[in-house]
C-alpha cells in the first residue's frame, strides 16, 4: 500500500455509515403501535430517501409538462429531464446506448413487452422456451400465454434443495427447438444468485437469446449488461429507492429494432394515416402514450443516490447483514432457513416448526417488524420444496445489525406464543 492509499483506505471503508444513511429515509423514523418500524420487506418494495422525494416535489412544482410534444418552456425542460434520467439509467447498467433503455411500468411490464414484441414475432409452434423453477410468476405466466397462443413448449430448469439451479440439467434442455431463455438473476423467494453469465454464454453458443429478470439484483449489486452480454434485462424503480410505476427494459439495439411494438398510441409513431402507420425508432417505438414522467425522473434521482453510496459498498454491507442474520437465526431451535445457496443476496426465508408463516408475520408485526409471508409469487419454488409458504425477511443497505437482533427476538417471542 502506498502512503496515499494508506491514508485514503480507512476513509473509503468508513464512508459507508449506515446510521447516516438511515437518516435519509424519513419512513424509518415511523413507529408501529409505539414500536420503532423494522422494515425487512425491501424485496417487495424498497423505501425512498429524502433526496428522491425532494426531486419528485421539485419536478412537480417547477418542471412538469408533457414531453416530446411541444416547444414551450416547461415541455422542453420536462423532456430534457426525462431523457437525462434515461441516460442515468443507461450509465448505471453500462448499456452501450441510451436508446437501448426503454421506460416501462416495471419488471412485469418489461417482460410482457419482450413476450409480445419478440416472442409473438419469433417464437412459433413446436419451439421451446427455457425458464427455471425459481421464477417469479411474472416470468412464467407471460411465456405460458405465448406458448398457449403459438403451440410452443415451456422447459424448466430444476433446482437442488439449497435453491440453486442445476446447470447440467439446464444445458441438457437445449435442442434444435430451443428459441429463448428467460431467467431471474436473483430469486425473490430464496435470495439465490444465479450463474447467469455462464447461462447466457451457453445459450448464445447455440444462437439462443436470453432475457434476465433483474428485479431483485439491480438494487443489490453492480450490473454491467455489456459484461453479462444478456439480450434483455428487466428491473423496477420501486425496489431501488425510486417510485412505483416505473421500470426499465434494457435490450440490445439490433433486437429491439427487429421487434414489433407492444402498445400502440401517441409518441410511438412517425406518421399515421388510416392506410398505414410508420413506427418511431427505438426507444420511443415501445413508449406509447404519456409515460410516467415524474416517476422516470425520480428513478434517475434514485440511481444518483445509489451511485453516490456505491453499489460495491451496498453489496458489502448487505452481505454482512446476511451473514449475521443467518448465523443468529440458525441458533434458534425449531427454525429452518429456506434457501441456502452458496451465493445469496440478503434474503432470509424461513419456517418455524408448528407455526404458520402468516402467524409469524402477524406476531412480528406486533413488534413493529415488517416481513412478507406467503408463496412470494413463486409457487413452483414452494411446490418443489413441499411447503405452502415461508416468512421472508429481506434486507437493504439501510438496515442495521440491531434490526437483525430485534427480528431474532421477535421470532423467539412468536415461538413462545405458539409452542
Ligand atoms: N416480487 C416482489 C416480492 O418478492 C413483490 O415480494
Amino acid at each position: 500500500m502506498t502512503p496515499v492509499e494508506s491514508i485514503l483506505k480507512p476513509q473509503i471503508v468508513s464512508a459507508f455509515d449506515v446510521e447516516r444513511i438511515r437518516a435519509d429515509f424519513p419512513i424509518l423514523k415511523l413507529k408501529v403501535d409505539g414500536k420503532p418500524l423494522i422494515y425487512l420487506d425491501s424485496a417487495a418494495s424498497g423505501q425512498m430517501p429524502q433526496p428522491v422525494i425532494d426531486r419528485l416535489v421539485s419536478y412537480q412544482t417547477t418542471q412538469h409538462a408533457n414531453i416530446h410534444r411541444a416547444v414551450h418552456y416547461l415541455s422542453e425542460i420536462a423532456t430534457a429531464e426525462f431523457e437525462s434520467a434515461r441516460r442515468k439509467l443507461q450509465h448505471f447498467i453500462n448499456a452501450r446506448e441510451d436508446r437501448e433503455v426503454i421506460f416501462t411500468s416495471g419488471t412485469t411490464d418489461a417482460i410482457n413487452l419482450v413476450m409480445h414484441g419478440y416472442g409473438r414475432k419469433f417464437i412459433g409452434a413446436g419451439d421451446e422456451i427455457i425458464l427455471t423453477t425459481l421464477e417469479h410468476h411474472s416470468n412464467i405466466v407471460p411465456w405460458q400465454m405465448l406458448a398457449e397462443e403459438k403451440g410452443a413448449k415451456i422447459r424448466v430448469v430444476p433446482i437442488n434443495d439449497a435453491g440453486e439451479l442445476l446447470l447440467d440439467e439446464y444445458e441438457q434442455l437445449f435442442n434444435e427447438h430451443t428459441r429463448f431463455v428467460s431467467v431471474m438473476h436473483v430469486s425473490n423467494a430464496l435470495g439465490s444468485i444465479n450463474p447467469i453469465k455462464q447461462m447466457i454464454a451457453f445459450a448464445h453458443a447455440r444462437g439462443v437469446p436470453v432475457l434476465i429478470d433483474g428485479a431483485q439484483a439491480v438494487p443489490h449489486m453492480k450490473i454491467d449488461v455489456q459484461d453479462l452480454d444478456c439480450d434483455f434485462y428487466a428491473f423496477s424503480g420501486h425496489k431501488m429507492c425510486g417510485p412505483t410505476g416505473i421500470g426499465i427494459l434494457y435490450g440490445k439495439a439490433d433486437l429491439l429494432e427487429q421487434m414489433q411494438p407492444f402498445k400502440g398510441g401517441g409518441d410511438m409513431i412517425l406518421s399515421v394515416t388510416f392506410e398505414k402507420t410508420i413506427y418511431n425508432t427505438i426507444p420511443q417505438k415501445f413508449e406509447a402514450g404519456t409515460p410516467p414522467i415524474a416517476a422516470a425522473i425520480g428513478f434517475g434521482a434514485a440511481v444518483d443516490y445509489l451511485s453516490e453510496i456505491g453499489m460495491e459498498a451496498i453489496a458489502t454491507h448487505e452481505l454482512a447483514l446476511l451473514n449475521y442474520a443467518t448465523e443468529q437465526i440458525c441458533r434458534i431451535p425449531g427454525v429452518r432457513i429456506i434457501g441456502t445457496a452458496s451465493l445469496k443476496t440478503a434474503v432470509l426465508s424461513f419456517v418455524v416448526d408448528g407455526v404458520h408463516p402468516h402467524d409469524i408475520g402477524t406476531l412480528l408485526n406486533q413488534e413493529g417488524i415488517a416481513v412478507r409471508t406467503g408463496h412470494h409469487c413463486a409457487q413452483p419454488v414452494m411446490q418443489y420444496l413441499k411447503i405452502p409458504a415461508t416468512s421472508r425477511a429481506s434486507f437493504a443497505f439501510y438496515n442495521n445489525m440491531a434490526e437483525v437482533d430485534t427480528l431474532v427476538a421477535g421470532i423467539r417471542t412468536a415461538q413462545n406464543v405458539f409452542v
